[in-house]
């Protein structure tokens, strides 16, 4: 039953939303910067509106960028740079995957589609957006063609970071900057096309030039970042890594298939297992929660969730705690980053990589899934 969602038109709405405008308000608002008041830490916070195309058009009309790698975020950040009205060139194996897919999208080979060491050559500045595996493979070809006054770009802060495990030790020359978009570069894109902006953060790891902030806060939102925060590459790879295997996705996954397995091993059906766990989380609380925040949700829902929820909150989070501080120590000593170099550079990753994902799809909670989306009306 969905017993929590009878929440839209609750009184305590504009309260709340008064109170949320009050946790993140504007302390001072000039042109191309904006610090605001995190819940009492103050952050510096950069938004599209201070960069608007014609100033990215000037501010970038002498470079060639070389995006190097089309897979996920090369493909988002590509496409939104083209159609930014920026020169951007594309690097890719010849006649790879990613090859292909590019000219799907219309890059052209010769003009604006190279192999990868002929576009780093003709870059003013190298977009480094190869796997995090193919950027330490790749990285002694690299190096040298990353001649004085080019700039390099990362969206990720994994290969220089842990540069005893990565050896991509970025030369000291050059400005090194950051833009790290928070979601899949099929996002980036999407988003973008619906003249909204994904959230990135962007850091500078060398400034030989005086401009490296500057520049990495303009090319972040020259990929299609609607708004920007800073961090350093250490804090971006440490909360990314920890995130994504955290509450972004392998804490999630988790603690859906516990609870799943609890249902059935006590006689709910699969739809309903399902029904309580995923979909009415996805569909109905998880919205609200993104749109509101939890603390609404506490607000609005009944009594009975409202009480259960409070009561059983610091239980999950006292049992989880030790799990997450262990993940975090994992990501610091370069542990997770040493495993994901191992596991994606075997030359059959991609195939064991798919065994697992079969395994998963495969999971009676993700094939009853399948059948419970189809009967959402607008699937039908
Ligand atoms: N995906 C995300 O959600 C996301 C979000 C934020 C930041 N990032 C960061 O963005 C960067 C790019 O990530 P991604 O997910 O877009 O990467 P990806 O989809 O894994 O892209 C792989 C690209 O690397 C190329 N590649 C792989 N091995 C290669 C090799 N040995 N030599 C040359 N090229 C090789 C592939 O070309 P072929 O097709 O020829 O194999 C493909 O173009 C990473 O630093 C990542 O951490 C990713």
């Amino acid at each position: 039953m969905s017993y929590i969602a009878r929440i839209a038109k609750s009184a305590a709405r504009p309260a709340l939303a008064t109170a949320a405008r009050r946790s993140v308000a504007p302390l001072t608002a000039t042109r191309g910067i904006k610090k605001i008041n995190f819940g009492g830490v103050e952050e510096v916070v950069h938004e599209r509106a201070d960069w608007p195309q014609e100033r990215l058009l000037e501010y970038f009309k002498n470079d060639t960028l070389a995006l190097i790698g089309y897979g996920s975020q090369g493909y988002g950040q590509g496409l939104n740079l083209r159609d930014n009205g920026l020169n951007v060139i594309i690097g890719v194996r010849k006649n790879g995957a990613s090859w292909k897919a590019a000219i799907e999208d219309g890059w052209v080979p010769g003009q604006n589609l190279f192999d990868v060491s002929e576009a780093v050559q003709k870059g003013t500045i190298v977009m480094n957006l190869l796997s995090d595996a193919a950027q330490s493979e790749t990285w002694n070809a690299l190096k040298p063609l990353l001649t004085k006054e080019k700039t390099l770009y990362f969206s990720h802060g994994f290969s220089p970071v842990f540069k005893e495990l990565t050896h991509v030790e970025p030369p000291t020359d050059i400005d090194v900057i950051l833009a790290a978009p928070k979601g899949s570069g099929r996002t980036v894109r999407s988003l973008f096309k619906e003249g909204r902006g994904i959230n990135s953060s962007y850091a500078v790891w060398n400034d030989v030039t005086g401009k490296a902030e500057e520049k990495a806060i303009a090319l972040a939102v020259a990929i299609g970042s609607g708004y920007v925060y800073q961090t350093t590459f250490e804090r971006e790879v440490n909360s990314d890594l920890y995130g994504e295997r955290g509450c972004l996705m392998g804490g999630i996954h988790g603690m859906f298939l516990a609870q799943y397995e609890v249902l059935r091993e006590n006689g709910h059906t699969p739809s309903e297992a399902f029904n309580e766990t995923v979909e009415e989380a996805t569909q109905s609380l998880y919205p609200l929660v993104g749109k509101y925040g939890m603390d609404y949700m506490y607000d609005a829902c009944s009594t009975t969730a409202r009480r259960g929820a409070l009561d059983w909150y610091p239980i999950f989070k006292d049992a989880l705690k030790p799990v997450f501080n262990d993940l975090y120590n994992s990501v610091k000593t370069g542990a997770e980053t040493q495993r994901s170099l191992d596991f994606n550079s075997q030359p059959d990753y991609r195939e064991k990589l798919e065994a697992e994902l079969q395994t998963i799809r495969n999971m009676e909670i993700w094939q009853v899934g399948k059948e419970v989306r189809k009967l959402r009306p607008e699937n039908n």
